[in-house]
């Protein structure tokens, strides 16, 4: 308390400084903090309305149309009273019936090749040609079905091409162990090149298994998942980090390949527990100042670990923050729109669909912030199974600002090879459908919208690009 002198009566006078004057004080200042970060929202919402305007263009309003879809229960099957009596289990539910090989309905979650599409198909016309089919068997330049499965997407700026790296997963499905999980013995890294993001030529498999070290990384015996590849401009390399791991999932690893060419060979490095930790579902995310970072599942699954990777983006720097904790959250799959990141993620239930999750930061170090369910249309069953699938990767949709294609995979545990692809559109904009978190009324965030749809094809493929 300081005291100072009357001039009047010279008596020292005191400046009260009582408890309520510091509250009020304090509460002021978290009030002008509050109207100025919402001044800076409304700036970064105004900038929003006006990509809006390329949000409605009709061609672009394709892509957000809500699209029912209606799987119903098979009638039960006729069984035999010894059947009866063995009291086998029976699919109860729209998500057991998906995941039983013997599925009346199989068709419609996993439809044959006689529906596939691709460049290689006679019949294509208007109605098909650069028209994606989500869970329909996608065919490559040379009309083999696409094996790029717990994919991601690098475009290359130089050559202007889309590069597709993924699981390459065409052997057979087995179980190492009764109560093991399905899996295809490691092949390797597929690559698969673009020019238009739907018509993918084979580029080979860009790292191989290791066919006879045992103790290697890549020993066919063990897990190869979730590659993805950033290039490097500081040192010209082309960078893939992946899950590593044993049959078993107990090694929890990740691993790290590097190569001159987009197109490999790479050459694989080696393997570590980022900043000690066991690492399952991971991703990497390269911002626009170049910073990378890697995404991880940890702690057995319960929470997502986010770092930045070393300036050659061959490590880890030794700084990690713990984001959505005890939330058991893996498939991340992380972008940025208008400074604010984004990140889908999907709930851990092995192969089997689980409901997507979208969340929001203003950093990416975090906090992040869960928004909810992004899926739009299909029915109940449809958006609490992300469509029946599990997010990968999300890249910008070519043209279209605040459109993003959301790439999933439709995993089928039956026969892993047979997996397929879900490319929707991702729409960021509009008012979030849920309350989330609200700084004096207005929400915090835009709602992330992942469209269901049959069939759908980019603006910039019907001839008009929208720039
Ligand atoms: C879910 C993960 O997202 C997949 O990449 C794979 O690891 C399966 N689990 C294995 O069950």
């Amino acid at each position: 308390m300081r005291m100072v002198k009357n001039k009047h009566n010279k008596k020292p006078t005191s400046l009260r400084c009582s408890p309520f004057s510091l509250v009020s004080t304090v509460v002021g200042c978290v009030f002008m903090i509050h109207l100025i970060m919402l001044y800076s929202r409304k700036y970064s919402v105004d900038l929003e309305v006006s990509s809006q305007l390329l949000i409605h263009h009709p061609i672009v309003r394709e892509l957000e149309r809500v699209e029912e879809e209606n799987i119903h229960m098979p009638p039960p099957r006729k069984r035999s009273p010894r059947a009866i009596k063995r009291k086998p289990k029976r699919p109860t539910t729209l998500v057991e019936e998906f995941l039983d090989e013997n599925s009346q309905i199989r068709h419609l979650f996993f439809p044959d090749m006689k529906s596939a599409f691709g460049p290689t198909k006679d019949d294509n016309d208007s109605d098909t040609l650069h028209h994606f089919f989500p869970g329909r068997i996608w065919l490559d330049t040379e009309g083999n079905p696409i094996q790029a499965h717990g994919g991601g997407i690098l475009y290359d700026e130089r050559s202007k091409i889309y590069y597709w790296y993924g699981e390459y997963k065409d052997g057979p499905t087995y179980h190492s162990h009764k109560k093991g999980p399905a899996r295809v013995d490691i092949i390797g890294v597929g690559c698969y090149s673009s020019k238009d993001l739907w018509t993918w030529k084979n580029e080979g498999v860009v790292l191989a298994a290791e066919e006879t070290d045992e103790t290697h990384d890549l020993h066919k015996s063990n897990v190869l998942e979730r590659p993805k590849v950033i290039y490097n401009s500081d040192t010209d390399k082309y960078v893939m980090w992946m899950h590593i791991d044993d049959a078993n999932y107990t090694k929890a690893s990740v691993g790290v390949a590097i190569s001159d060419n987009p197109i490999g060979p790479f050459v694989y490095l080696y393997s570590k527990s980022p900043h000690g930790f066991d690492s399952r579902d991971m991703t990497v995310f390269k911002d626009e100042d170049n910073t990378a970072y890697l995404i991880y599942s940890s702690e057995d699954n319960s929470v997502l670990h986010i770092g930045p990777l070393t300036e050659n983006y061959l490590d880890v720097k030794p700084v990690m923050k713990r984001i959505m904790v005890g939330q058991h959250r893996e498939a991340p799959a992380i972008f940025k729109h208008e400074n604010t990141y984004y990140m889908i993620t999907s709930g851990c239930t092995g192969w089997a669909p689980n409901e997507a999750l979208a969340h929001a930061a203003e950093s990416v170090m975090g906090p992040w912030e869960t928004l909810g369910n992004p899926c739009v249309g299909g029915n109940s069953v449809f958006r609490s199974t992300t469509f029946f699938a599990q997010s990968t990767h999300v890249i910008p949709l070519p043209g279209v600002h605040g459109a993003f294609i959301f790439m999933a995979d439709r995993w089928n545990p039956a026969d892993l090879r047979d997996s397929r692809y879900l490319w929707l559109p991702l729409i960021v904009g509009g008012p979030a459908d849920k309350p989330l978190e609200f700084n004096f009324g207005f929400p915090m965030w835009s709602r992330v919208s992942v469209y269901w749809h049959r069939q759908w094809r980019l603006p910039s493929a019907g001839g008009k690009k929208i720039a």
